[in-house]
């Protein structure tokens, strides 16, 4: 079972209820705090809190931020998960860019990948080979999809790279991410999930169904390190 689930009211109060914790962490945390986000529409409401003056005080100075996973495209594309963090959160918060580590994602996505693996490796510090995260945040696909790891490339879950690169199955979108090894190294995982779209995987990954033992997600969400904020409309 997951270390601990917390269930908001809202998609807002789970935003906060996380910026809570996630500034207590930081906070119990002696030097640099490595935090690999995660993309997608759910994190948004996070980044907005965290760039307003109504966001738990946080020391921002120690947090260094990382991807999961990252679309192969430009910064300023609109799929950019580093390019929606720094319009809603960065840029008005003014972290800066020595801070964060974005995936290049206008790169060629092989060589980035192996990049980005090298970079975490130099950054992180390491257990049994794997860069460790302080905290790895995640969020579940409806298909129960994880970072970028899609039920169709399961080997990413035991993949020895750091990090590969993953195509999404319908829009085949490459993208590069964090394979299974290092999410379950992580000190800590959290997934953020809200909305409907999750309750059947929800309901399947805590019901242990046959079917849930395909889907990424599901190792993670039951890791004894994981935390899982979610809103009451997951399992309404
Ligand atoms: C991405 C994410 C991905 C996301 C899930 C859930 O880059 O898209 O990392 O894994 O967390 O697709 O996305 P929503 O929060 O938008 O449902």
């Amino acid at each position: 079972m997951p270390q601990q689930t917390r269930i908001l009211d809202t998609p807002e109060l789970v935003a906060r209820q996380f910026a809570v914790d996630f500034a207590n962490l930081v906070d119990q945390t002696v030097g640099d705090f490595h935090v690999a986000l995660s993309g997608g529409s759910t994190p948004k409401l996070l980044f907005a809190l965290w760039a307003s003056s109504d966001c738990p005080r946080t020391e921002w100075s120690k947090v260094r931020f990382y991807w999961g996973d990252e679309r192969c495209v430009p910064p300023d594309d609109p799929d950019s998960n580093f390019g929606v963090t720094r319009d809603l959160f960065f840029g008005p918060a003014g972290i800066p860019e020595r801070n964060i580590h974005r995936v290049l994602g206008e790169n060629d996505p092989q060589t980035e990948a192996a990049r980005y693996g090298q970079l975490l490796e130099n950054q992180l510090k390491s257990d049994s080979g794997k860069p460790v995260f302080d905290l790895v945040m995640l969020g579940m696909g409806s298909d129960g999809h994880t970072a970028s790891i899609f039920p169709d490339q399961m080997s990413l879950m035991q993949d020895d790279r750091i990090c590969a690169l993953a195509t999404h199955p319908d829009s085949g979108q490459q993208r590069v991410t964090i394979t299974g090894p290092v999410i379950a190294a992580a000190t800590r995982i959290a997934f953020l999930i809200t909305g409907s779209s999750k309750t059947e995987k929800y309901r399947g990954i805590i019901g242990g169904t046959d079917d849930s033992k395909s889907w990424p997600a599901t190792p993670f969400f039951l890791a004894d390190n994981a935390t899982i904020y979610m809103d009451q409309a997951v399992d309404a």
